[in-house]
Order: C-alpha cells, then sequence, then structure tokens
C-alpha cells in the first residue's frame, strides 16, 4: 500500500487512475479545482504553491508516486492557460515534491500526447518553457495564434523528463512519461461534438491502425503499471498509448 499523489484526479485519465489505486488499497491525494484533497489551481505560481504545501501536509512521511495529470485542452482555452496549467502546473509540482518522491524511492509519470510531434522541435515558446522563464513564455504564448501552445506543451514536457531523468534517478527517483492519442474524457467530448474539430478527430483515427479512440482505462492501466515494481528498470521514456497512430505517422524512428 502506497501513498500516491495526483494532480487532475477529479476527471477523466486521473479518475480513473485515482479508482484503480484506491482499489489496490493505496492512499491518494488528488489536487484539482474541485472535487478533490487539495483544492488549488495550477495556472498561478500562488496555486501551485498551494498545491505543494497541501500535498505535503497529507503526507509528511514521502510519495510512492506523483503523477500530474491536470490539463487544458488544445482547441479553445487560451494559449496562455494551456501553457501555465500543462507545462509549469505539471514542471513545478513535481519539483515542489522531489524530496518528498525522494524519501520513498517513489515513480513520477509525466503526461505528454501523441500530438508533441506535431510541433516544431525547437522555437520561442518551447525555448521559453525549457529555460523555464514564466514571464517570457506566457507573453509567446499570448502573441502567438498558431494554436500549437498544447502540442508545444507537451514536446517540452517529454524534453524536460528526459534532460531531468538521470538527476532525478540519481535520488532514486524514477521517471517516465506516458504519450496518449484520443481518448474519449471530458477533456475530448467538445472536439468530437464540433463539426469542425470532429472531421479533425476523425482524420487522425482514421490514421490510427486501431481505428478509434481510447478509453481512460487503457491509459490509467498503463500509468498503474510504470508506477509498480513490474517497470522498474524503464525509466526516460515516452510510452505512447495512442492504437499505433505514433507509429504509422513516424514509422523509422526507433
Ligand atoms: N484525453 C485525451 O485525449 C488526452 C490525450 C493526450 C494527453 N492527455 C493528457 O492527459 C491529462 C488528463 O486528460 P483528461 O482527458 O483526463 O482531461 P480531463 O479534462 O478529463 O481532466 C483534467 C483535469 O485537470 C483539472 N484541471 C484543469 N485545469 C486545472 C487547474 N488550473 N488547476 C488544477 N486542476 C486543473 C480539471 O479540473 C480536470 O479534473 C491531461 O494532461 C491531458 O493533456 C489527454
Amino acid at each position: 500500500m502506497g501513498t500516491y499523489a495526483l494532480t487532475g484526479g477529479a476527471s477523466g485519465i486521473g479518475a480513473s487512475l485515482a479508482k484503480l489505486l484506491r482499489e489496490q488499497g493505496d492512499k491518494v491525494i488528488n489536487v484539482d479545482l474541485r472535487d478533490a484533497d487539495v483544492i488549488a489551481d495550477l495556472s498561478s505560481p500562488a496555486g501551485r504553491q498551494a498545491a505543494i504545501t497541501g500535498v505535503r501536509a497529507l503526507a509528511p512521511e514521502g510519495l510512492d508516486g506523483l503523477v500530474p495529470l491536470a490539463g487544458i485542452p488544445a482547441g479553445g482555452p487560451p494559449g496562455t492557460l494551456i501553457t501555465a496549467v500543462n507545462y509549469f502546473g505539471t514542471v513545478e509540482v513535481v519539483e515542489g515534491l522531489r524530496d518528498l518522491l525522494a524519501d520513498k524511492q517513489g515513480v513520477i509519470v509525466l503526461l505528454c500526447s501523441n500530438s508533441a510531434p506535431m510541433s516544431s522541435p525547437g522555437g520561442p515558446l518551447l525555448d521559453a518553457l525549457l529555460a523555464h522563464d514564466e514571464p517570457l513564455a506566457l507573453k509567446i504564448a499570448a502573441e502567438n495564434d498558431d494554436g500549437l501552445h498544447y502540442m508545444v506543451g507537451k514536446r517540452a514536457l517529454a524534453y524536460w523528463m528526459r534532460r531531468n531523468a538521470m538527476a532525478y534517478a540519481r535520488e532514486g527517483i524514477r521517471m517516465n512519461a506516458v504519450a496518449p492519442g484520443p481518448v474519449n474524457t471530458p477533456m475530448t467530448k467538445p472536439l468530437f461534438d464540433n463539426p469542425e474539430m470532429a472531421q479533425i478527430m476523425k482524420h487522425l483515427i482514421d490514421a490510427t491502425p486501431l481505428a478509434r479512440a481510447g478509453e481512460p482505462e487503457e491509459i490509467s492501466r498503463v500509468i498503474r503499471f510504470l508506477l509498480g515494481p513490474d517497470s522498474s528498470y524503464i525509466c526516460g521514456s515516452v510510452l505512447y498509448i495512442d492504437g499505433g497512430y505514433d507509429a504509422a505517422t513516424r514509422t523509422d524512428l526507433v
């Protein structure tokens, strides 16, 4: 029985993961805007600090795992909000709980996306994220209306995870990421319901070998595996859980 902190555990993939962990007897501390053990808004530095303080109060013994799932979708919300929550709301919470994870030789699983490779491998927003310069990143995000904020943020998270896997592992913390394709959750429902976006989603699914969207449990079960002892030699990996879309579209990567 372990102690796991999640962000975004009130809905979708996070709610599914919280259920799986609780069913196996683990203690789950959920941080979210609502229906959570710690109510905090991860879009601001003050909200992130409240999240860190709240988790610390509930897990003084340390953490066996941390899964920051809180996220804002592409295709509607402002790019600044997507950038603040998806990137800074993840990295700052991970860094702020790092010592609690080291205390119990814990595991981190980040939520990337199979859409990350659709963004450019370089660029000013990506650079500002990786420099951890939030004011500059938000300025660039506000000025830029290319609609790629979500993908760039997820690419930056994957880079951040791989760049930091060594330092975390040296403290006994194993860190990986999952990169889901479209999953049927409250995040994607508006996309499937909007006729214009539904065409894009159909195009993505037509290009997916398994020819369907995923279900939350198909992601949360893999995260549970990455949190557990059966994945003890997996470190620094981005695991695509996308019905084969990445293999079909970036075939010759190894
Ligand atoms: N659903 C997909 O198709 C898909 C695909 C790839 C990656 N992902 C990633 O998986 C994660 C979970 O996605 P989901 O589909 O379960 O989404 P969801 O919308 O069902 O759940 C997201 C949760 O994040 C919380 N949240 C949003 N903004 C917050 C804030 N400012 N502070 C605190 N909590 C906040 C929401 O309240 C919600 O409970 C996200 O990081 C998402 O980017 C999802």
